[in-house]
């Protein structure tokens, strides 16, 4: 179960759920290619695109199955739009979890995908007691893996040809982080 009180906050963002208002803003987001390079959806119709809006206004918390959280961050000083995030649950494997970023490339190296995926892996971990969370990428992405080995993450393992991105099969990376592991970090910050 996970009810987080919204916004959440870190120390230059500010996380919220999404809204229809997000909905042109997303579009934009979704036609930038160099977005897109490496993930399997993007691109989408207005049409298609108020559905999935639809589905993720409603991605707020987790029931006792699980669930999505997928959230809007943007920075506290300026409240503009900067990326989003999510946490969600995995439907096959108990206390198991997924995050997942995506930052507007106006916005694009200031250190913010981290800054707004620790918050998620804070909320995996500290109030939805998960034991281990997973992020993946396309193998050839190395921005979304410096930001998962910067969190602490390890990295696994690469399933061959397991992601559909832009038209084409591709490998597909795996880093996790276990809860022992985020307690020792977050340990070893508070001393430092
Ligand atoms: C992946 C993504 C979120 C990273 O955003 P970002 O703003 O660059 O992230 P951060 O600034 O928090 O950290 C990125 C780190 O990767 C490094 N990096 C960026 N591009 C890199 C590259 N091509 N190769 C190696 N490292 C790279 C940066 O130097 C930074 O490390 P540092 O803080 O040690 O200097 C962004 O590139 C993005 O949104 N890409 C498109 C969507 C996407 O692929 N999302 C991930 C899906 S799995």
């Amino acid at each position: 179960m996970l009810h987080p009180e919204f916004p959440l906050k870190t120390a230059r963002l500010r996380l919220r759920p999404q809204t229809m208002e997000d909905l042109e803003w997303q579009y934009d987001l979704r036609h930038l290619p160099e977005v897109f390079r490496y993930l399997p959806f993007g691109g989408e119709s207005r049409d298609d695109l108020v559905e999935v809006m639809e589905k993720r206004v409603k991605m707020t918390h987790w029931t006792e199955e699980g669930g999505s959280v997928m959230l809007i961050a943007e920075e506290i000083y300026s409240g503009a739009r900067v990326g989003e995030v999510c946490l969600f649950s995995d439907k096959q494997v108990q206390e198991t979890g997924e995050i997942g970023y995506i930052l507007h490339p106006d916005y694009q190296g200031k250190g913010y995908a981290a800054e707004a995926a620790r918050e998620m892996l804070r909320l995996g971990f500290d109030d939805a007691n998960l034991h281990r969370i997973v992020a993946k990428c396309n193998a050839e992405n190395k921005a979304s893996l410096h930001v998962m080995l910067k969190l602490g993450m390890r990295q696994e393992g690469i399933a061959r040809s397991a992601s559909f991105d832009n038209d084409e099969w591709c490998d597909l990376l795996t880093c996790a982080m276990l809860e022992s592991e985020w307690k020792a970090q977050q340990a070893k910050q508070a001393t430092t």
